[in-house]
């Protein structure tokens, strides 16, 4: 006689995403087409963003408790989807939880230094991001061992995060927010720039409008989104073809997440929790 097998499915990976808000979509969009078998969960701290121009101890605060909430909804590894929470917390966060994987992002400097044809490269990112000990020593250990001549110039971009925000990237008022940074990287000549936030991407379209033509830009979302699943390792699918959920929570305006995600991600307007302010 046939033993039935009473073995259970292998359970999917389930992976905890975070940013102060709508930005870390641009990394939640790598991570499904990276892992279509992951459950992912959004974590969006709208109420609490701009992350950039608040103290450190503010970001630190907000990200343990976003920390805490993904942990509770079964987080196996955690992503922090934003480079300001990454410079501020990771640190602490790796500290007070030793046993979970947590992959941070940083601003793309050495493949922008590889992409870069002349070696003037622009950062656009937080002035918290720009201004933390953790970027400074990405950047002197660039720089320690880039080509004599390469220029990086270190925009700081107040206002643009906030604008993005509204959920509108291709808005006027986002227009408005990226034309002065785009007028001082103009001004330094630079050839490749870096998307130094995760909300950028989102308006890619009018900064390189605003660059100019043969300007690169520079996102690691897929990078960032391949750490996390050789973090996460292979493993066996559930069932040909299964993919994983989405669970979206905001403390911010639950439609305007709902709306971005499912323009970001192509999929139709998925149900929004609150998290706990
Ligand atoms: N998306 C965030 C980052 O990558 C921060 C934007 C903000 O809240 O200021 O830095």
């Amino acid at each position: 006689m046939e033993c039935p097998d009473l073995s259970l499915p292998p359970k999917p990976p389930r992976i905890g995403v975070f940013d102060s808000g709508l930005g870390g979509v641009s990394v939640l969009r790598a991570l499904r087409a990276a892992r279509p078998d992951a459950d992912l969960i959004y974590a969006a701290d709208s109420g609490h963003a701009p992350y950039g121009e608040r103290d450190a101890g503010h970001v630190l605060a907000r990200s343990e408790v976003l920390t805490e909430h993904l942990l509770a909804e079964g987080a196996e590894l955690l992503v922090i989807a934003c480079n300001t929470a990454t410079a501020v917390a990771a640190a602490a966060l790796r500290a007070r939880h030793p046993d979970l994987g947590i992959v941070g992002v940083e601003p793309g400097l050495k493949p922008a230094l590889a992409a870069s044809p002349g070696g003037r490269i622009g950062v656009m990112a937080t002035q918290a991001t720009l201004g933390s000990p953790k970027f400074r020593r990405l950047l002197d250990e660039l720089l320690a061992g880039a080509p004599a001549g390469t220029r990086i110039h270190l925009q700081a971009c107040p206002g643009l995060a906030a604008a993005i925000e509204a959920g509108e990237p291709d808005s006027p008022a986002v227009r408005a927010a990226v034309a002065p940074h785009a007028a001082a990287l103009r001004a330094h000549g630079v050839d490749t720039v870096v998307l130094g936030c995760t909300h950028y991407p989102f308006a890619a379209g009018p900064i390189a409008e605003a660059l100019g033509p043969g300007v690169r830009l520079i996102d690691t979302a897929e990078a960032v989104a391949r750490q996390a699943s050789r973090r996460i390792g292979a493993r066996p699918p559930a069932d040909a073809g299964a993919s994983g959920g989405l669970a979206l929570w905001t403390s911010g305006v639950p439609d305007t997440l709902a709306r971005f995600v499912a323009r970001g991600l192509g999929l139709p307007a998925l149900p929004v929790r609150r998290l706990p302010r």
